[in-house]
């Protein structure tokens, strides 16, 4: 058993956590829920030997446990999938898996690589993962990644396996995968903790659950004598709110953006779709269905074989996010957020003014009126409710749902006629998701903005489309119109969508 006694440690102007106690048995597949910020990540890292705690102890079979570092955490068999990706880009996918292995396990000086190859083989295997050993991790997908970070874990021997929030990135498909190999590990007796935003595999896999609010803990239950709504109040202090969105503000009679029959070997074939003013399109697939390599070919962060995109009927030629930013007003919120979407070691108000920056600057001296920056982040930061010391906080010292949020402010005030939201929900809290949602509806209907959602989750995508593209295999493979026309709408929509999988 694992107990962690009144353990505390604070940042700069937080205290992350706040005299926590909890015990972890054997066996056991423990949830750690709570807000953005709420120090789940903290409590994952103490107990990876990241962070040393202020004060508190931990014990592990009744010994004290003391960890000087990650590497003595996995000496000790204690191995983290971390929420922020540890993998290293320009090393092959079998260095990232055995790096861990090979740092405490060294035992000959003389590294064999057809033989760590061979290994890594078994745990991308395990994990079902079609790569070669020998590729570049830089070239894979983020839910690629994801997997691979998972794989590293399983291949270093542990008694407690931390999971941070492993499936943000990843399908349901991968997710289940992953949950077989859990409840496997499960009956070896090993710990595993267990950090997700989506609520549905808490009750899907966990045994126990512990809360967590602004660094307290709120409470330990077992899973089965909680419900959904108790862990959300648990959570957020209230009930979730539940609204239906009906968007009547469509104008057909007005193209916003047409794509003609894009092609890009292995990435998108032959694709065309509409957009109409003040549409919610939702882009429905499982990951790797080739959404967003279409968004970044419309966009121009890729490079398209043929194929056309027309806004407001004529042709354009987009050549990046800034291009299609301050020149055709299109705005793109990549599902890539901490590689792509935010400047980590600039400020809050950095990242949120950039998309503003065009909208505030003086029409005949193009300089920023700081006054108007400042009071939009603060405005921002008040609504998504962004747990920050200040907007002058560096956004890598954030937590990662925080993060989250950040890149979609950014966007949120950006004066664009047409936005590209990429999941945009991930790893943010319900609280947060909630208000999201709100303000996607509202550039839609009240604004009249056109709005792409690429989703995977498809109650998320059935309460804000209008209409849904299906894709499968880098195509578009069907299409559902009125959707959110009345309350039935979600059962026969849901219906619709998952027949296009089976
Ligand atoms: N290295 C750091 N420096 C300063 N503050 C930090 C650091 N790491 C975390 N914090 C702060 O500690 C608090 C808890 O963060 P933590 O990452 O544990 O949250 P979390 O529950 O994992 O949230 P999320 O769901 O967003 O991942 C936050 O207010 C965060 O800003
Ligand atoms: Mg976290």
């Amino acid at each position: 058993m694992l107990t962690i006694s009144n353990i505390s440690k604070s940042f700069p102007g937080v205290r992350a956590l706040d005299d926590v106690s909890v015990d972890f048995k054997n066996g056991e597949i423990h949830a750690l829920l709570g807000e953005n910020g709420a120090g789940k990540s903290t409590l994952m890292k103490i107990i990876g030997g990241v962070y040393k705690p202020d004060t508190g102890k931990m014990f592990f079979d009744e010994k004290e446990l003391v960890l000087n570092s990650y590497i003595d955490a996995l000496s000790k068999e204690i191995s983290m999938v971390n929420q922020e990706l540890q993998v290293l880009p320009s090393f092959s996918v079998a260095e990232n898996i055995m790096l861990d292995k090979m740092i405490t396990f060294r035992k000959t000086p003389i590294l064999n690589w057809k033989e760590i190859n061979l290994v890594a083989k078994k745990y991308l295997d395990m994990v079902d993962l079609d790569v070669p050993p020998t590729k570049l991790i830089g070239e894979l997908s983020v839910a690629q990644k994801q997997m691979i970070e998972i794989a590293k874990s399983l291949a270093s021997k542990s008694k407690i396996l931390l999971l941070d929030e492993p499936t943000s990135a990843i399908s349901e498909t991968e997710a289940e995968k992953l949950f077989d190999i859990l409840r496997d590990l499960k009956k070896k007796g090993i710990i595993i903790l267990f950090v997700t935003h989506k609520l549905e595999e808490v009750f899907k896999i966990c045994d126990k659950v512990t809360v967590l609010r602004d660094g307290r803990k709120i409470d330990t239950k077992m899973i089965n004598e909680v419900e959904k709504q108790d862990l959300v109040k648990m959570m957020i202090g209230r009930e979730e709110k539940i609204e239906s969105f009906r968007n009547k503000n469509i104008d057909k009679s007005i193209l916003t953006m047409e794509v003609k029959n894009i092609v890009k070997y292995k990435k998108c074939e032959d694709v065309s779709f509409k957009l109409y003013k003040g549409e919610v399109l939702g882009f429905y697939g499982l990951v790797g269905s080739g959404r967003t390599e279409l968004a970044r070919l419309i966009i121009g962060e890729d490079k398209k074989q043929s194929g056309d995109v027309l806004i407001n009927g004529k042709k354009i030629k987009i050549r990046s996010i800034a291009d299609g930013l301050y020149k055709y007003r299109i705005g793109y919120v990549t599902e890539n957020r901490k590689e792509e979407g935010l400047l980590l070691n600039s400020t809050i108000l950095n990242n949120i003014g950039i998309t503003i920056w065009p909208k505030i600057a003086g029409r005949i001296f193009r300089f920023i009126n700081g006054q108007k920056e400042r009071k939009h982040a603060k405005k921002m930061v008040q609504q998504l409710d962004i747990k920050a010391t200040s907007i002058n906080q560096l956004v890598q010292k954030l937590s990662g749902g925080n993060q989250q949020k950040v890149s979609i402010a950014k966007w949120l005030g950006a004066d664009c006629d047409i936005i590209i939201f990429d999941e945009p929900t991930i790893g943010v809290d319900i609280g947060a998701k909630e208000y999201i949602h709100k303000l996607i509806f509202d550039l839609a209907n009240v604004q009249g903005k056109s709005i792409i959602l690429i989703s995977s989750d498809m109650p998320e995508i059935i309460k804000l489309a209008n209409r849904i593209y299906v894709f499968r295999d880098k195509k578009i493979i069907g299409e559902i119109e009125e959707v959110n026309k009345d309350e039935d709408s979600y059962n026969i929509v849901s219906k619709e969508l998952g027949n296009y999988y089976t």
